[in-house]
């Protein structure tokens, strides 16, 4: 998908049905963790696309909006970071990506998330899937798969793959809820909607 249909994406996560016309646009226009992820996708656009001549200021344009959104907001991500659609940041604040991760559709950040490289010498940063949850101050380090649909606890260390749709929690981060049978059948892969809550 393109820049916009992304960023379609991501709004749609901020809006529930029933909300009135005036709380979609203060939604919209107030929500830090938006305003992230709209700086997140015009950087991705800027540095993925080149766009001739005016490239350059873009660039500086992208750089000036991302510096005030890490001041501002507390979130960083790189316009390297590949992030599917529909990412939702419940609350912003000590959000921190390594330019290596890659994360799929309809994912949720809460404050304090740190998915980063090892500075032990494990090599890799993570890949996260779709739907996945990640509680406030989860912190996911080396090259760990998260798997599709799965929650990782607030305050958790991950530091081994997660299997799709389970649950995580603690120091190291443990299984604490695994799907039922059901739920690993191939159909209902993606079924898993993402906690919207931060
Ligand atoms: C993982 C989570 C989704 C599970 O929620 P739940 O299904 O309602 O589970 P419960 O709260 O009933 O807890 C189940 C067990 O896990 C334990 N537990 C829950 N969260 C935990 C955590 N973050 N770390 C360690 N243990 C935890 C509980 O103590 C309980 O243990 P017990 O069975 O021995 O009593 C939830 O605990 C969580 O961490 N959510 C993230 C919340 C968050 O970040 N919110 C942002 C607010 S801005």
């Amino acid at each position: 998908m393109g820049m916009f249909d992304d960023f379609r994406a991501d709004v749609r996560r901020y809006l529930s049905p029933g909300m009135s016309v005036r709380d979609r646009v203060f939604e919209v226009a107030l929500h830090q963790g938006l305003w992230a992820t709209a700086v997140y996708r015009f950087g991705r656009w800027v540095y993925t696309r080149r766009p001739p001549v005016v490239g350059p200021a873009l660039q500086v344009a992208y750089l000036a909006a991302s510096k005030a959104i890490e001041i501002t907001a507390g979130v960083y991500i790189y316009p390297g970071n590949d992030i599917g659609p529909g990412l939702y940041i419940g609350h912003p604040g000590g959000i921190h990506l390594n330019p290596d991760v890659k994360m799929g559709a309809n994912c949720t950040l809460s404050q304090e998330v740190t998915l980063g490289t090892s500075a032990g010498g494990r090599a890799g940063a993570p890949v996260v899937g779709d739907n996945v949850y990640l509680g406030a101050g989860a912190k996911v380090i080396g090259e760990v798969k998260i798997g599709n649909g799965a929650h990782v606890a607030a305050n958790s260390l991950v530091v081994a793959d997660v299997v799709e749709g389970s649950t995580v929690m603690g120091v190291p981060a443990r299984v604490m809820f695994k799907p039922a049978p059901a739920a690993t059948a191939p159909t209902a892969t993606n079924s898993n909607g993402a906690v919207k809550s931060g």
